[in-house]
């Protein structure tokens, strides 16, 4: 079975591909064909399953095969919930991670409550119709410095206590089998199995 990825941030297609590899091999991931030539749709909805809602839609136009586009992002505790939609962009619309990850420390600054989680949802659509959306969440704490090499975004700062670790010093197996995005294409596999039964 096919599945196109609407997503160009080779952070997440990696963890895709590794997806696929360990609990789904029946199922195959691949960047939706043309993705780069297509211009992104607006992600102005205001919870992560509008936007992934909306981004599944609008890709399911450009293919007959099943396409699933996934939003994610961080939310802090101390800071409302922020940055949560605007986890990419927090630090201005082409922020690199490094950047979001300063601006993020700076607004912890002395902050005793660094409670945060990682939350992800994924829309699965066909032919301009959303079939389902997943959602997977992990809970952790904010370090004050970036400790790890590994991962992308938030994660060198995303400390998981039940590790003892960063989510950038994990391996990319072990970050997936307790992530946001694990959980929620697990759900996703999970229920294109039952379907296919
Ligand atoms: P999206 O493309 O709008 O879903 O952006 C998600 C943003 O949230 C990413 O660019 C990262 O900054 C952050 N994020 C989402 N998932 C992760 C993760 O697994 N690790 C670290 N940062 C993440």
């Amino acid at each position: 079975m096919i599945l196109y990825a609407c997503s160009k941030n080779p952070g997440k297609l990696r963890e895709f591909a590794l997806a696929t590899r360990e609990f789904a091999p029946q199922v195959t991931i691949d960047c939706l064909p043309g993705l780069e030539g297509i211009p992104a749709p607006e992600e102005n909805g205001s919870t992560f399953e509008e936007n992934a809602s909306l981004k599944a839609l609008y890709y399911s136009r450009f293919t007959p095969e099943l396409v699933f586009a996934d939003d994610s992002g961080l939310e802090v505790d101390a800071l409302g919930g922020a940055p949560g939609i605007y986890s990419a962009r927090y630090a201005g619309p082409d922020a690199i991670d490094t950047a979001n990850n300063e601006l993020l420390l700076e607004h912890l600054q002395d902050e005793k409550n660094r409670k945060a989680r990682f939350l992800c949802v994924i829309a699965l659509a066909k032919a301009d119709r959303i079939l389902e959306t997943f959602r997977g969440a992990v809970e952790g704490h904010l370090l004050t410095a970036r400790v790890g090499s590994n991962g992308f975004g938030y994660d060198p700062l995303f400390y998981y206590p039940p590790l003892g670790r960063t989510f950038a010093e994990l391996s990319p197996e072990k970050k997936f089998s307790v992530s946001h995005r694990g959980k929620a294409l697990r759900k996703l596999f999970e229920a294109l199995s039952r379907d296919a039964t």
